[in-house]
């Protein structure tokens, strides 16, 4: 015998019972278990390929520093050596270099067809005409300007020799101004014009006719062959250097927006220069640098410009004789460098966006399945909270991803993902922290909107590759679009899979550039970065978690938030008010069925007096589904009035559509009414149906398992809800198990989807009377008799509705049994009673040869006048004959006589049975609704 002392479980109770469950049921699916965190280990594995094929990549010798074998002692074995000397440009980057070599120092040319002209923009006469550009030998221009024009054009004529035709030796290019139109690069270990193939320009006053001519140079060691084009320097002396500015301010564009070129190689201002003071300011273009190669860092060849005019200025003062001589210019020593490009941490935002996003659709349809199976439902009839069921669901699902997160970052750190390794973990923990929260809130919320696993599964993932590659393909260009607005980026952050994706993209930002740079990833103090969004998006997420988390739990409750507001003005509807508010729903009831009249007269009654013998009261119920797609509305319980005393099993028959269902549903909180209401125990199923859970056991149509669950789990779990504990659990659940049967041979410990039909059936009965609930509502078991005895052993101190087609069953077990056709209740009472009612008749079958079928009728008719046939197939008739009008006997002698005179294959007279009246009552009623 179950324990009855215990009272309704507590809080922690049914908390405790339902993380059991939960572990149980967790620990069963371990294929989506494996699948769940197989996932993220294969693309960190796959990261890890991927970047190992970089990093080979990298590591070959055309990325690396170049290498040469060298035979340094002679001796026919060479050895590797590295360096400067053996690399080529590309090469050249990563190379230590102790000892930087020298350069010869170079003016920037601008290219042929980009030197100044004369323009309508820029009339100066003494510019040359356009049409050198067609032949490529326009002069390159020198400004000067100074308070003395006599000392400017002194300075001027010094800055460049007439005509000079060096020789072979490097040496003698000191006295060359050599130049070249070549763009710089970031370092100048190589200037680009020596290796670029682009020949070099010597600027001279004149140049002869065969003005190009070839020189070698030393280049890294190796003597290369450069060819060097003389190229006519033009010193132009203007009056201010307002007017200097002006040239090149419209030089810079000439009216043309496409055109972005300095025209001039240097301008000079000598300003108040004198022998005694020297005193030069001078135009360059600073950033003539490599545009296509993309990088924003360019070394400029501005020193030999500098050093033109302090050449010339010396030699004003000291005679053609003196010179200041630049030979050469180098670069500072650095430390050899590696090429890193992390790739792994740039895909990482959208592979790791899956990672964590997948989770979603997991929580979801675990969530959905239990609404879809109606296991939610079941476990609130049992007793479950809704506090308890949200505490534990939601820490269990936290947990299972927090577990999977952990799992995530340690794996992709011990292989040496830098997305991991390089970034402040107290950020990622934060970070992966508050987006889980907010995604099982989101998945609270989502459920609310499903009610099919596959539907919620499909579009759970479909959200998730969805929302990865919107945000690599379109979020991310944003992202990169400093011109975007930033207002719009936060707009799509509302967006969770998009702040998810922003954070990541954060995260592979100041891994990829740490790692490029050999610092550290992101730190708390990078947060205020303005570039970086992570703040935003943590602030956002946080906001959304708990806004989110809020409207979930309302709308799981049923409730709009405007809920506690009405709630406010609202009292708790009691009995007594209540049937004082319905005085006018009489005028509904039928005066022709008296049965179902003295049913509800006495629900009028009780509800007066609130007595306490009645386990349910209905009162008036009504159901009304809306109509739909141009249907109209469907009165599925048109007012049903019925009370039930403690101990009375109550047998609702009906065909198909009649309402039972509905009926059902509404008493076990499946539905809302329409209009009317039930008490179960003095509680109202419209306002206390968590209440009632607390006191009743159903056991639904269909199977509400778990199809993981093993028998004895699901005993022990809704064991546990019903506040039984230790070995009176056990022991409540072996004697359960005992009572349907499921005890022996190992069945209980079977997994629910390997039961029969039958034994899951036994099951649910057994999950509905376990812990002994007062009254039992709605059992509609699809039957055979080891249930019965069940039930019947079950039935003294409740109540019990059983709804069912088999006539058998109801007779059996019902102590009271009630026709429900289209809505309405058409007659209620005992068995005896209704057939005493409704079949005043015997019923008369006789089956003949069909050429005999009419001397049957004649006979039936010699019995009496008012006998009707109710039943014709090929020779078998059945006739109703009425009790006061016929006795056996004479049935039997006109039986005898009949066989005299033809073949009687069969006959037979019986009372009425359930079944008859059942048909006759349902006929009627559904020829009544015809014709009204
Ligand atoms: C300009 O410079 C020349 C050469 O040094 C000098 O002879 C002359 O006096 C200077 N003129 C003025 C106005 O200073
Ligand atoms: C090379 O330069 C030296 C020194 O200036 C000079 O003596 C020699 O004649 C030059 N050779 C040629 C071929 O110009
Ligand atoms: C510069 O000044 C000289 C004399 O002051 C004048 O003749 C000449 O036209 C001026 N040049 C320009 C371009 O204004
Ligand atoms: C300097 O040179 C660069 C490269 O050709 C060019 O883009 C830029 O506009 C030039 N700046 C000026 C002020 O001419
Ligand atoms: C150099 O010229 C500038 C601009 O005219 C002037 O401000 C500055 O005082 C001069 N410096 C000397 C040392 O004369
Ligand atoms: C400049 O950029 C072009 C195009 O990217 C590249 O081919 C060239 O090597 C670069 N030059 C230097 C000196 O970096």
């Amino acid at each position: 015998m179950a324990d009855t002392s215990h009272g309704p479980a507590t809080f922690w109770t049914q908390a405790d019972a339902l993380l059991r469950k939960n572990l149980t049921y967790q620990k069963r699916n371990k294929r989506t278990n494996i699948r769940l965190i197989s996932f993220p280990f294969l693309l960190c594995l796959l990261l890890v390929i991927i970047q190992n094929l970089v990093n080979s990549q990298l590591d070959k010798p055309e990325n690396k520093c170049g290498c040469a074998c060298i035979d340094k002692n002679g001796d026919g074995q060479c050895e590797e050596v590295c360096g400067l000397q053996y690399s080529d440009l590309d090469q050249a980057a990563t190379c230590p270099i102790e000892h930087p070599p020298e350069w010869i120092p170079l003016l920037q040319i601008p290219e042929p067809d980009q030197r100044a002209v004369i323009s309508s923009f820029i009339p100066y006469a003494d510019l040359p005409n356009e049409s050198c550009k067609k032949t490529g030998s326009c002069p390159v221009t020198l400004l000067f300007t100074g308070n003395n024009q006599t000392l400017g054009g002194i300075l001027a004529g010094n800055v460049m020799t007439s005509s000079f035709i060096p020789n072979s030796s490097v040496d003698n290019f000191t006295n060359t101004i050599l130049g070249s139109d070549s763009k710089t690069s970031k370092q100048n270990f190589l200037d680009p014009a020596f290796a670029s193939g682009l020949p070099l320009y010597a600027v001279q006053r004149q140049c002869t006719q065969n003005s190009t001519f070839s020189v070698t140079v030393d280049v890294l060691g190796s003597e290369i062959e450069e060819e060097v084009r003389c190229v006519q320097g033009l010193n132009l002396w203007r009056n201010t250097s307002a007017e200097i500015n002006d040239q090149l301010y419209k030089g810079y564009r000439k009216g043309n927006l496409e055109r972005k070129i300095n025209e001039i190689v240097a301008a000079y201002d000598f300003l108040n220069s004198n022998p005694n003071n020297f005193n030069v300011s001078i135009w360059y273009n600073s950033t003539y640098k490599n545009q296509t190669g993309g990088s924003d860092i360019g070394l400029v060849r501005v020193p030999r410009s500098v050093n033109l005019a302090s050449n010339a200025y010396l030699q004003f003062l000291k005679g053609p004789g003196t010179q200041m001589q630049f030979d050469f210019i180098k670069e500072m020593p650095k430390a050899g460098t590696k090429t890193r490009l992390d790739l792994s941490s740039l895909l990482g935002t959208l592979f790791f966006t899956w990672v964590v996003i997948q989770l979603f659709p997991v929580v979801l349809s675990a969530l959905v399945y239990e609404k879809e199976q109606k296991l939610r439902i079941m476990m609130k009839m049992h007793g479950l909270g809704d506090g308890p069921y949200w505490m534990i669901s939601y820490a269990y699902y936290f947990t299972v991803s927090a577990i999977y997160m952990l799992c995530f970052v340690i794996f992709g750190s011990v292989i040496g993902l830098k997305f991991f390794t390089l970034n402040d973990y107290s950020i990622q923990f934060v970070f992966y922290f508050i987006y889980i929260n907010l995604q099982i809130s989101l998945a609270f919320l989502a459920a609310a909107f499903f009610s099919n696993v596959r539907t919620a599964t499909v579009l759970g993932y479909i959200c998730v590759f969805g929302t990865g590659l919107l945000g690599g393909f379109l979020f991310q260009f944003f992202l990169q679009d400093k011109s975007f607005p930033r207002v719009w980026i936060i707009v799509f952050e509302l967006f969770p899979g998009f702040s998810l994706y922003r954070g990541l993209y954060e995260f592979s930002q100041y891994s990829f550039s740490g790692d490029f740079m050999a610092t550290d990833g992101m730190r708390w103090g990078d947060l205020g970065d303005s570039e970086n969004g992570m703040i935003e998006v943590l602030i956002i997420m946080s906001v959304e978690w708990v806004l989110v988390l809020l409207v979930a739990f309302h709308i799981d409750q049923g409730r709009s938030p405007l809920f506690y507001l009405k709630r406010y003005g609202k009292k708790r509807s009691s009995f007594r008010m209540r049937s004082l508010q319905r005085q006018d729903s009489k005028v509904f009831v039928q005066m022709d069925k008296p049965d179902v009249l003295q049913e509800s007269e006495k629900v009028e009654q009780l509800l007066l007096e609130s007595n306490t013998n009645y386990s349910i009261i209905c009162d008036n119920l009504k159901k009304v589904y809306p109509g739909r797609d141009g249907n109209p509305p469907k009165f599925a319980v048109k007012g049903l009035s019925l009370a039930l005393p403690r101990g009375e099993c109550f047998g609702m028959l009906g065909p198909n559509g009649a309402g039972k269902t509905s009926f059902i549903s509404m008493m076990i909180g499946l539905t809302k009414p329409t209009a009317g209401t039930a008490f179960v125990q003095g509680l109202d199923i419209q306002s206390e149906m968590n209440g009632i859970y607390t006191s009743m056991g159903v056991c639904p149509q269909h199977d509400l398992l778990w199809e993981t669950l093993t028998g004895r789990e699901h005993l022990l779990f809704y064991g546990r809800l019903k506040n039984l504990k230790g070995s009176s659990l056990t022991q409540a659940v072996e004697e359960s198990l005992k009572s349907v049967n499921l005890f022996h041979g190992g069945v209980a410990d079977k997994q629910a989807r390997k039961y029969s039909g039958g034994m899951k059936r036994r099951l649910s009965v057994a999950i509905s009377l376990i812990g002994d609930p007062k009254p039992s509502t709605g059992l509609d078991p699809a039957s055979r008799n080891n249930l019965w005895n069940v039930v019947k052993r079950s039935k003294q101190d409740r109540a019990i509705i059983l709804t069912t087609h088999s006539m058998e069953e109801a007779e059996v077990l019902c102590d009271r049994l009630g026709i429900f056709v289209d809505g309405n209740l058409q007659c209620i009472g005992n068995a005896k009673e209704l057939k005493g009612r409704y079949g005043g008749s015997y019923v008369f079958t006789m089956t003949t040869s069909s050429s005999h079928e009419e001397d049957v009728q004649n006979l039936v008719k010699g019995l009496t006048e008012n006998a009707n046939k109710i039943y014709h197939l090929s020779g078998t008739q059945k006739f109703e004959l009425p009790k006061h009008e016929v006795r056996i006997a004479d049935v039997f002698h006109a039986v005898e006589v009949a066989k005299s005179r033809f073949t009687v294959f069969a006959w037979g007279l019986a009372d009425t049975t359930l079944e008859d009246v059942f048909i006759k009552v349902a006929r009627g009623a559904q020829a009544f609704n015809v014709l009204s």
